[in-house]
């Protein structure tokens, strides 16, 4: 069973960096950033902090997916979709999905341009919305790392028992 803890030691290496950086950003960098008197420099930092977290956030995005999806593969584990009470499984691939979509789709396809139009017109307005968003995600990113770790450890409540 050597794979599935090695699948499960990158797993909780990616969930470590990748909401790490999460947390990071939201809650040290935005607030940071939108003291910064100049406008222009304020889009212009934030931009080359989010491009550079971006790819770091796309691989380890990629490494918690794939090391997620072996250890439900190695151990036959797929019926987890079909019960509520694994509802922590279904969190952790919904949180998945959504990074993902966001930042293999909507990121480079638009979200990037909305944001750099939007921040030139209304600065304030548009860091407010960019941290709200960001708030959202840590929560609930949080939230399932901290219901995952029960699940994962046997709590009965959330293993159907
Ligand atoms: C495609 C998406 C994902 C899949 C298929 C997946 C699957 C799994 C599986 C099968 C386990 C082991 C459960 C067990 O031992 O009973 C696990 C553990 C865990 N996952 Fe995920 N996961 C995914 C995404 C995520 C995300 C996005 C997070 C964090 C936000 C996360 C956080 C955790 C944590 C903290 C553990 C517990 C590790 C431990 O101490 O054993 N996972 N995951």
């Amino acid at each position: 069973m050597d794979d599935v803890a090695i699948a499960r030691g990158l797993h909780v290496l990616g969930v470590v960096v990748w909401i790490g950086g999460v947390s990071m950003v939201t809650t040290v960098i935005l607030p940071a950033v939108r003291r910064f008197k100049n406008p222009q420099e304020r889009v212009a930092f934030f931009e080359a902090v989010e491009n550079r977290f971006a790819w770091q956030a796309r691989f380890t995005t990629l490494l918690t997916g794939l090391s997620g999806f072996y250890m439900m593969y190695a151990q036959g584990l797929w019926e987890r979709y079909t019960s509520a009470a694994y509802f922590w499984v279904h969190m952790m691939t919904a949180v998945w999905l959504i990074f993902t979509i966001v930042l293999f789709v909507l990121e480079p396809l638009f979200l990037h341009k909305w944001f750099h139009r939007r921040a030139t017109a209304d600065p304030e307005g548009t860091f407010r919305i960019v941290q709200t968003l960001h708030w959202a995600l840590l929560t609930v990113s949080l939230v399932t790392v901290f219901a995952s770790l029960l699940g994962a450890h046997g709590v009965e409540f959330f293993r159907g028992q």
